[in-house]
């Protein structure tokens, strides 16, 4: 058997309907668009602006969020063309099924649940060490042998531990859920904005882009892989330092196209996946923006605290008393990443199981929740574990490192898929094929090259041991292998 074999769309969409793999059709457009906001506004905008804005662009910052806006926006483009022609569960993994074969499929799986469950427990840090804060604020002190650096984060556990049971009782619970936190997360994102908006003076606008300056190299394994392979000088502020900061406030954005994995949950996919991914990143633009003026209006850039800038930012100007609000909106919104990170992780090990790459005995929806119960409960307590017991959040650039992977690809799968199936129904289409799938592939690959060394010597290990595991179980298995015949389900029986 070849290992190109492609599985047709029309094969993936009936696949869809057999009663024992299916999800319940609940989300609407608003869902959708909720459900975005809640896994893209997160630890980004709370921590990573101000750092990338103090060492690398100044002002310009401003500049960097548009760059990642557009970076973004390209590939939510190509996502959402995808969406609307292949509405089912699995996203990016899906999509390349179709498009490039098995194989690749393969390799995009399992990059995703690197984005998505290491996503998940890198913010499940973030989060306990925001509720430790939190809970000091309020009188609380939470003992140091189980808060975040020890050896067992019991925040981190509990909050993950909660989410699954969440998740565990259905998609339309969980967006119950996430619509009231997503709600607080976004009342606060507007106060710092409104609030912070009479403190801003326009003469720390002035240098908007500081003049750039050469920084220490980086050494050995810590230095962004384009120094290494190009001998590029590492300087900081200037048009570079713009372009370093696009590519560490890329966090930020990150999440958008985790709307695409619910496909099969949406009630009307072609209309509503294209809407919930563009209309959750456009607000996210906005926001990100306006926080980000405010921050550099309010404090000198060289004086902005790169940990708490927004708490620091509103101290400096008397109005401690706002921190508290901060850290209450730092914790009501990486809930929701997590969340969410948790929901997308689950729905495309769904996928594999339901195409026998992983143990179909995993994929079975569960009657009375209509969720994949099992893959639920397995995968919430790997995160828990991971995140309370390892140092796991020093690891976020793997993070990025695995999305912009992940976007590279369903770039180039779009003209591909446009080329095999031009008769496809699309109903929603990328402009300018292929030029802008050409370049979205181009910018997120070139963000890829400023990661660490370290970061692409981590993926290349994970990519490898998935290498390991498709040759010894999924491409044996595999409901294309010939094991099995077309349209026949494995017996075992629902959860
Ligand atoms: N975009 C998400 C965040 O900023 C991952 O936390």
């Amino acid at each position: 058997m070849s290992i190109m074999r492609t599985k047709s769309i029309e094969q993936s969409i009936r696949e869809t309907d057999e009663p024992e793999y299916q999800l319940k059709k609940r989300l609407s457009a608003l869902d959708l668009t909720v459900f975005g906001v809640g896994v893209i506004i997160g630890a980004g905008i709370f921590t990573v602006t101000g750092r990338a804005a103090q060492e690398y662009a100044g002002p310009s910052i401003i500049i960097s969020f548009v760059i990642g806006a557009v970076c973004c926006g390209l590939a939510a483009l190509c996502y959402a063309e995808f969406a609307s022609t292949v509405p089912v569960s699995g996203s990016a993994y899906t999509f390349s099924y179709a498009a490039l074969g098995e194989l690749v499929a393969w390799i995009i799986g399992w990059d995703l649940l690197l984005e998505l469950m290491l996503g998940a427990s890198v913010v499940a840090q973030g989060w306990s060490q925001y509720a430790d804060l939190f809970l000091g604020q309020l009188g609380f002190d939470w003992p140091d042998a189980l808060a975040s650096g020890s050896h067992f984060d019991l925040l981190a556990f509990l909050l993950v531990a909660t989410i699954t049971l969440i998740v565990s009782l259905g998609i339309k619970e969980s967006m119950r859920v996430n619509l009231v936190l997503v709600a607080v997360k976004v009342f606060i994102v507007l106060f710092v904005i409104v609030a912070g908006l009479g403190f801003v003076k326009a003469s720390n606008y002035t240098p908007f882009i500081p003049p750039s300056q050469p920084t220490k190299a980086e050494e050995g394994l810590t230095a962004p892989l384009i120094q290494v392979l190009f001998g590029i000088e590492p300087v900081t502020f200037g048009i570079l330092g713009i372009v370093t900061g696009a590519s560490i406030v890329f966090f930020a954005y990150i999440g958008f196209d985790v709307v695409a994995t619910t496909a099969e949950e949406a009630k009307n996919p072609q209309r509503d996946l294209p809407i919930g991914i563009i209309a959750s990143l456009v607000i996210c633009t906005v926001l990100y923006m306006a926080v980000a003026a405010v921050i550099t209006g309010m404090v000198p850039y060289d004086q902005i605290d790169p940990k708490a800038a927004l708490a620091s930012a509103f101290e400096s100007v008397g109005k401690g008393g706002y921190a508290t609000l901060i850290a209450a909106g730092a914790v009501a919104g990486l809930t929701t990443v997590i969340m969410t990170l948790l929901i997308g992780a689950t729905r495309v090990v769904f996928a594999m199981s339901r195409d026998w790459l992983l143990p179909p005995v995993l994929g079975k929806t569960n009657v009375g929740t209509g969720t994949p119960l099992r893959i639920t409960i397995s995968l919430g307590l790997f995160i828990a574990l991971v995140a309370s017991l390892t140092p796991i959040g020093k690891l976020e650039e793997m993070v990025n490192i695995g999305t912009l992977a992940a976007f590279t690809l369903v770039s180039v799968a779009v003209i591909i898929l446009r080329r095999r199936r031009p008769d496809l129904q699309r109903a929603f289409k990328v402009p300018f094929v292929p030029v802008l799938p050409i370049v979205s592939a181009l910018v997120c690959f070139y963000l890829m090259l400023n990661l660490s060394v370290e970061t692409w010597l981590r993926f290349i290990v994970w990519m490898a041991i998935g290498f390991v595991l498709y040759f010894f179980y999924g491409h044996r298995n595999s409901r294309l292998s010939g094991r099995a015949k077309e349209g026949e389900v494995p017996s075992m029986t629902s959860t």
